[in-house]
């Protein structure tokens, strides 16, 4: 067993995107942290205390904290925090890419009496048979004797003010006795409730059937409002009616999107289908609610027909990331709806008052309000809450909100 003295833990979180960005906030209130990614445009303007994600404002950045893209920077440092992304191939399989590249630099980093705890969405065994053994092949040390491997899922909500770090339960993986005290007293400034397990494996299958579950369930909501549909039958009361029962459960039909649900159920089915388990309702959500662009952009197809336009009508369509209040663009249906529009119809174009300016341009998107004015019609796919005050000096009578 490890006999380093460690007595103040030096937390350096890896990966400062939408999960890794907040965790280092957080720590900063009690902790001399470090965040380090490789993203060098990133880390230049996190030190300006520029947050393009506008999750954060300069005010929120503590004096304490160092952003750092050399990773030579971060071996002063002593407890590693992994938020790197975990997507998927084009070929669905899990890219584990990110993860191995972390991998290796921690382990040119890493000494005796390190803690890391990697808090990506991974697929069950990531940790224990993929990280920990790329990690000790290349330092030389090892895990449960000269450093110390966790796991803790990460549930951080973007765009949702009421399940904010501080006010949710977390789990936390740790099968080891080494520093355990000191590092629950770390995770409390990350969660309202510390959930302490041994088992790597199980917190790891926690998240992703987390995600599963709701997955499908919109699968299955977007399934019933496709069939009503189809079978002439006014979906909205028919909810209200099925919501009388108190287990009904009420999801909504629409787009899912971002980097948690259309990725994590192929993590699960793949390491399933590995094992020789072939999953049957696993991505049954998936395959419903990827139709669901073209079945969006066919209603507003037909409600644009019944408008009877002409043919040089200027259609904006606003909101395109995946979800309300929330910058990131990632793997949103709306913009893939825009996207089959503008194929069609030059006059139709995109509007989305959160996105960074860099990404707007390299989407050919407007991001100014002031934009607007010059549109003779307004569909709104993702409701950001901005969007009513937007929207409120254009005719009413122009405005498609599609389902
Ligand atoms: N976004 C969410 O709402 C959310 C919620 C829960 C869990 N997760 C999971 O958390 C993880 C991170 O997601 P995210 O949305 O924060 O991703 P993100 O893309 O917003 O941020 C990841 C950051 O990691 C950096 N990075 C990539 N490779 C790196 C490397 N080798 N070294 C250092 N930095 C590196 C990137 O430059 C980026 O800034 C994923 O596994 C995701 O599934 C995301």
């Amino acid at each position: 067993m490890c006999k380093n003295k460690l007595k103040i833990l030096r937390p350096c979180v890896i990966g400062l995107g939408y999960v890794g960005l907040p965790i280092l906030v957080n720590l900063s209130k009690k902790y001399n942290s470090s965040g380090y990614d490789i993203n060098k445009q990133r880390i230049v303007e996190l030190k300006k205390g520029i947050d393009i994600f506008g999750v954060f404002k300069k005010n929120n950045f503590n004096k304490n904290i160092n952003f750092y893209s050399d990773s030579n920077k971060i071996s002063s440092y002593n407890f590693f925090i992994v938020t790197v992304p975990t997507p998927i191939l084009k070929n669905k399989k899990p890219d584990l890419s990110h993860i191995k590249d972390v991998c290796l630099t921690i382990s040119k980093v890493i000494k005796r009496g390190d803690i890391i705890v990697f808090e990506s969405t991974v697929y069950p065994g990531v940790t224990d048979n993929f990280c920990i053994p790329l990690i000790e092949k290349n330092c030389a040390l090892k895990n449960g004797v000269d450093f110390f491997v966790g796991y803790s899922p990460e549930r951080v909500n973007p765009g949702d003010n009421k399940h904010q770090l501080k006010k949710i339960n977390k789990i936390l993986a740790y099968p080891h006795n080494y520093k355990k005290k000191y590092i629950l007293k770390l995770y409390s400034l990350l969660g309202k409730k510390i959930i302490l397990t041994k088992n790597i494996k199980e917190a790891e299958t926690a998240k992703v059937i987390e995600n599963i579950q709701r997955d499908v369930n919109i699968g299955l909501i977007n399934e019933i409002f496709l069939a009503c549909s189809n079978l002439k039958l006014n979906f909205s009361n028919i909810i209200k009616l099925a919501s009388t029962k108190w287990n009904f459960l009420k999801f909504k039909p629409g787009l899912v999107g971002g980097h948690c649900l259309p990725v994590d159920p192929y993590y699960f089915s793949y390491i399933c289908k590995k094992k020789k388990f072939n999953t049957k309702i696993t991505l049954a959500g998936r395959y419903i609610n990827d139709q669901m662009a073209q079945v969006v952009k066919d209603i507003i197809k037909s409600k644009l027909k019944e408008m009877k336009l002409k043919k040089n009508t200027k259609i904006l369509i606003c909101g395109l990331t995946y979800k309300k209040n929330v910058a990131d663009l990632r793997n949103s249906l709306a913009l893939k709806i825009l996207k089959m529009f503008k194929n069609k119809n030059k006059y139709i174009k995109g509007f989305d008052p959160l996105i960074d300016s860099k990404t707007a341009k390299n989407n050919g998107l407007f991001t100014n309000a002031n934009q607007i004015k010059n549109f003779d019609v307004f569909i709104v796919l993702t409701n950001h809450s901005k969007m009513k005050k937007i929207l409120k000096k254009v005719n009413k009578n122009k405005i498609i909100i599609p389902i």
